[in-house]
């Protein structure tokens, strides 16, 4: 089950739902002016899921009243953050087959536009880890340009009829200007963290659709319950269906119909709680390789941190045997697999993976290792 698959029934996530369509579902009946709203919470508390959810719920709600509604997501960290990338990223999923080379920017958002009134279409906008967008690039102004469409449209009408942000801290707003501040209006909707009863029953519902009655006994459910809403996890359904999963794979790889706790533990204390199965996923494939450098240098090394030229030894020989094209320049992809907080560089000498201890390394760096061969396996055989 990859991990962006987004499930129907999201548990305890009945309130922010509901309060999105209170908000945004009147807006598909009719032309309607657009509204922004800020989804907030902590890592892995379903602000992604239940956007992406709610979108399919709109769409339906809209056909319903014989109106089409286009929904894009964009996400600032995995995709890029330039203006350019995200409203081209845009303009493919809202008006596929138009072509925009050689626009300006603001160029693309009036196609959007000028597409979805001539057609009657409406669209919805999710924008996705919007606070690492403002922290890394202050600079381009897309929270703005996203909230005043409706202004920028001829007839007053964007016919884009909302704009969800979504951000793991909520003080990310105060990196906003004025101007930006007052068009994004202050409608934040909390994702507190799950509570360990209610993160049991998010595992059960993944169980039902994903394992085999009785694979998962209730004390397994209840101890992967337990150790993801402790310190450090402290409620991320992320991690704890990440665990489900791999203790899962573990049981099976010995053969077992059975998951147990002992499978759980195993898991838990190699899983690197820094890269989730998420992050490997959504990196292009020659990252993967990079990726896989960086912790194959390091467990030869044996150190929390390793030099640059031993990465790049190291990803010679893997592109070698692998018989695969290096990147052209290594550093940038080291520095880009920082900037998506996989990584540490601290220059050239100090490269190790973010917020694990000395003594953890060589469990995480295998567990990294696995996951990444894992995943360049799956391409392979696509
Ligand atoms: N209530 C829920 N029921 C079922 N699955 C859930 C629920 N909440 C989250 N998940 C699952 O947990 C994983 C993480 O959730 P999601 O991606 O929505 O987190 P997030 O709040 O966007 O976190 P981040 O800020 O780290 O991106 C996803 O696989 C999602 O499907
Ligand atoms: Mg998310």
């Amino acid at each position: 089950m990859s991990a962006s698959y987004v499930p129907r029934r999201l548990p305890h996530r009945d309130g922010q739902m509901k309060f999105l369509i209170s908000l945004l579902g009147e807006s598909v009946k009719h032309r309607s002016h657009l509204r922004s709203v800020q989804l907030v919470g902590g890592v892995g508390t379903g602000k992604t899921a239940t956007a992406k959810r709610f979108g399919e719920v709109l769409r339906g709600t809209a056909e319903k009243w014989r109106n089409e509604l286009k929904v894009a997501y964009v996400n600032l960290r995995r995709q890029g953050s330039s203006r350019f990338l995200i409203f081209n990223s845009l303009v493919e999923q809202i008006t596929p087959g138009i072509s925009v080379r050689g626009y300006a920017p603001e160029e693309v958002l009036n196609v959007i536009i000028k597409y979805l009134n001539s057609t009657g279409r409406f669209a919805l906008i999710i924008v996705d880890e919007v606070d690492y967008h403002c922290k890394h690039r202050p600079r381009e102004k897309i929270i703005y340009d996203l909230t005043r469409l409706d202004e920028t449209s001829p007839n007053g009408y964007s016919n884009i009829i909302g704009v969800i942000f979504i951000a793991r801290n909520p003080g990310w707003i105060e990196m906003l200007d004025e101007a930006e501040l007052s068009t994004l209006g202050r409608i934040q909707v909390k994702f507190p963290p799950y509570s360990s009863s209610q993160m049991r029953d998010i595992l059960f519902e993944r169980c039902r659709v994903a394992f085999k009655p009785g694979a998962v006994s209730n004390d397994v459910i209840d101890f992967i319950a337990d150790v993801s809403c402790s310190p450090p996890i402290n409620g991320d359904a992320r991690y704890a269906l990440d665990l489900l999963l791999y203790a899962g794979t573990l049981a099976e790889q010995r053969g077992l119909d059975k998951v147990t706790a002992e499978h759980v533990r195993l898991v838990h204390s190699s899983l690197c709680p820094t890269i989730s199965t998420e992050d490997i996923d959504s990196l292009p494939q020659s990252y993967l390789y990079v990726l896989l450098a960086v912790a194959r240098a390091l467990r030869n090394a044996g150190n929390p941190y390793v030099h640059f030229k031993d990465i790049q030894s190291t990803y010679n020989i893997i592109c070698e045997y692998r018989r695969i094209r290096p990147v052209r320049d290594l550093f940038e992809v080291l520095d880009d697999l920082a900037a998506r907080e996989l990584i540490t560089v601290k220059g050239f000498t100090k490269i190790g993976i973010s917020g694990v201890t000395a003594e953890a390394l060589l469990h995480y760096v295998d567990d990294v290792i696995r996951r990444v061969e894992e995943a360049i396996g799956d391409l392979k055989n696509k």
